[in-house]
């Protein structure tokens, strides 16, 4: 099936952004949200954003107008209709998903394929929730998405090969490089990179190296672009803890026990760059 019209529930940090690599791609879009001022917001967010694409070169006034052209901004879940594919990226939240998705799932045409855009949900209970869990799939973009290259597609228990074709065509058409994942806590990135964060604060937490140490140690000796410590600021120390609490309580196993450091310092409200400190200080 070829994918012509997306339908992006959310606006927000994600949605406003997958609006605009779909749009920039050529393909046309229907972006929802629940107020028309989150709506403008998104919209806004998006006409920014390609403006910094002119300055610096990469895109035409004319390719901009073209794109805005493609994206409409709608409060009804009945314009999403015409959509091949509907991706949620609304707030993360289990009960809210499960909401917003039973009512797509009652107004949409069964060979509609719906995709969710979750950090931390299963997506086979996120399917489970449609008529369609053969027609669901997960589709994990990295922030901030026009940027980004990599999308995860996360099969459920009953993705259907024929629902990951489609999705994983449309992600090239974006000209993003997927990684076809099987459903599981965390799918392949953060899996990965949450629990190298975790133990970056034990090593700080047993005084093996300053803050500083460890983050370019990670840096010149990994070549990654930012250390780890840098990075947990970033994402926020409470995002971390939560997602190293699911996945002690999914996995049951002890190796993703939270650093005690990492938790006294979200209960002291260190967060990161957020509240103004973390392991740095902003
Ligand atoms: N921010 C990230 O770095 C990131 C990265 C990957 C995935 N995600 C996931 O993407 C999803 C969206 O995250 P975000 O950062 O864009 O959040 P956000 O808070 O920036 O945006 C969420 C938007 O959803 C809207 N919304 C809430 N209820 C709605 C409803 N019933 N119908 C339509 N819209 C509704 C809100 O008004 C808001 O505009 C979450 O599931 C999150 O886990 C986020």
């Amino acid at each position: 099936m070829s994918i012509q019209t997306v339908g992006i529930i959310g606006a927000g940090t994600m949605g406003n952004g997958i609006a605009q690599a779909c749009a920039v791609s050529g393909v046309k879009v229907v972006m929802v949200d629940i107020s028309q001022a989150a709506v403008d917001k998104g919209l806004a967010t998006v006409s920014g954003s390609l403006d910094r694409l002119i300055k610096k070169d990469k895109l035409t006034a004319e390719q901009k107008k073209a794109a805005l052209a493609l994206i409409q901004g709608s409060t009804n879940y009945d314009d999403l209709k015409g959509a091949q594919l509907v991706i949620e990226a609304a707030t993360e939240n289990y009960e809210l998903k499960l909401k917003i998705l039973k009512q797509v799932d009652a107004i949409l045409q069964p060979e509609v394929i719906v995709a969710s855009n979750t950090s931390s949900i299963s997506i086979t209970q996120l399917a489970a929730a449609t008529s369609r869990a053969d027609r669901f799939i997960g589709m994990h973009f990295f922030n901030p998405v026009p940027m980004m290259a990599l999308v995860e597609i996360i099969r459920g228990y009953l993705t259907s090969d024929a629902t990951h074709d489609a999705v994983k065509a449309l992600a090239e058409k974006l000209g993003k490089s997927p990684i076809t994942v099987k459903n599981a806590p965390g799918f392949v990135v953060n899996r990965i990179l949450v629990p190298m964060i975790n133990e970056a604060f034990f090593v700080l937490s047993e005084g093996i190296a300053t803050p500083e140490d460890i983050d370019a140690g990670m840096k010149l000796g990994c070549n990654q672009p930012i250390g780890p410590l840098a990075l947990a600021d970033m994402i926020g120390l409470d995002v971390c803890l939560a997602v190293m609490e699911v996945y002690l309580k999914e996995f049951g196993d002890s190796k993703y026990r939270p650093c005690p450091l990492l938790r006294e310092m979200v209960a002291a409200g260190q967060l990161g760059r957020k509240t103004g400190r973390g392991v740095y200080t902003y």
